[in-house]
This record gives structure tokens, sequence and C-alpha cells, in this order.
């Protein structure tokens, strides 16, 4: 699965829709956020954008803008209590709204990048039900990434405890 999750540096057609993105400054910036415990907002974005890209392309939707908002989804420059401290709503409410703006700072929105972004915490959120199959799956895929990270940690620790617990019971040596 990392391997997957990382090959969006070797796919140039991929890299080709979002260089652009990548090399604007405060798109970087998202490295110095921590998301999910275990990673960065700028790694959480790219396997977003990249998981979407790729089913969004099978499925023959539009692909380039689930790569591009895929990446931006989560382009905000604030950590999660500064959003709070917004009072502006709920972080999970809020942080879409700022991301759509900020996006809209670095590049022009089409209607679906715009959805894509706005809706993406649907269901996790008051936000209404994307209005495009290509929102639904970053959506999707932002949860699914979501439980990735969090989970992988958790994977680690269990599986040092059952390798501990067969050196306990004497299964091994
Ligand atoms: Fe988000
Ligand atoms: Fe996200």
């Amino acid at each position: 699965m990392t391997q997957s999750l990382n090959s969006w540096e070797n796919d140039q057609d991929y890299l080709a829709l979002v260089a652009d993105l990548l090399e604007n400054k405060e798109v970087q910036e998202l490295r110095n956020f921590v998301h999910h415990r275990v990673t960065n907002r700028l790694d959480h974005s790219l396997t977003v954008s990249y998981i979407s890209y790729t089913l969004a392309k099978k499925l023959n939707l539009d692909y380039q803008s689930v790569a591009r908002a895929g990446l931006l989804h989560d382009f905000f420059l604030l950590k999660v209590e500064e959003v709070e401290a917004l009072k502006q709503g709920s972080h999970n409410n809020y942080h879409p709204i700022l991301a759509c703006a900020n996006a809209e700072r670095i590049t022009t929105l089409n209607p679906i990048e715009k959805d894509i972004i706005l809706k993406h915490m649907f269901l996790v959120s008051k936000v209404a039900p994307p209005k495009y199959k290509e929102s639904l799956i970053v959506s999707m895929v932002d949860k699914y990434a979501a439980i990735l990270e969090v989970a992988s940690p958790i994977n680690i620790r269990m599986h040092k405890r059952i390798i501990k617990a067969i050196y306990r019971l004497g299964f091994a040596s």
C-alpha cells in the first residue's frame, strides 16, 4: 500500500496536472502541519489527490479536476484549534470554506473543483451532499486516507504486541 500511496512521484501524467500547485510556496507549507497525528497535511493531500485521480481516470470522470482539487482540499495554513478560534463554526464545517478561498487565490477553480473542496467533509459535517461524482470520490477517499493514516501506528503497535505475545507464550525463541 505504501508504494501505491507514493507512486504519484513517478507518474508524469499526474505530475503534469498538479506541477504548478506543487511549486506554490503556500502549498509546500502544508508540509509543516501535522495531520491525523502521524502525517503532514501535504502528504495527506497528495495521497487523497492521487488515489482519487486514479479512480476518476478508471471511471472516465474528470480526473484533472479531481487531481487538482484533491490536492487543495485541505489547503489552509492553520492548526485545527486556530480554525476553531475563528469562531466561524467547527473545524469540520469551516476548513473546507477556508481551503476553497485559499485555492481561489492561487488558481482558477471550475465548478467541479469548487464542489470537491467545499463538500469533501460530506457525512462528517453539515455540508450538503456533493453535486458531482468527482466530489463524492474525493470525499470518500479522504475518509479512507484518514483511516489508513490513523490506523498505521496502531497496526505497528498491534504487530509488536502480537510478536511479543508469541515469544512470551513460547511459540518462538
Ligand atoms: Fe479536510
Ligand atoms: Fe483531508
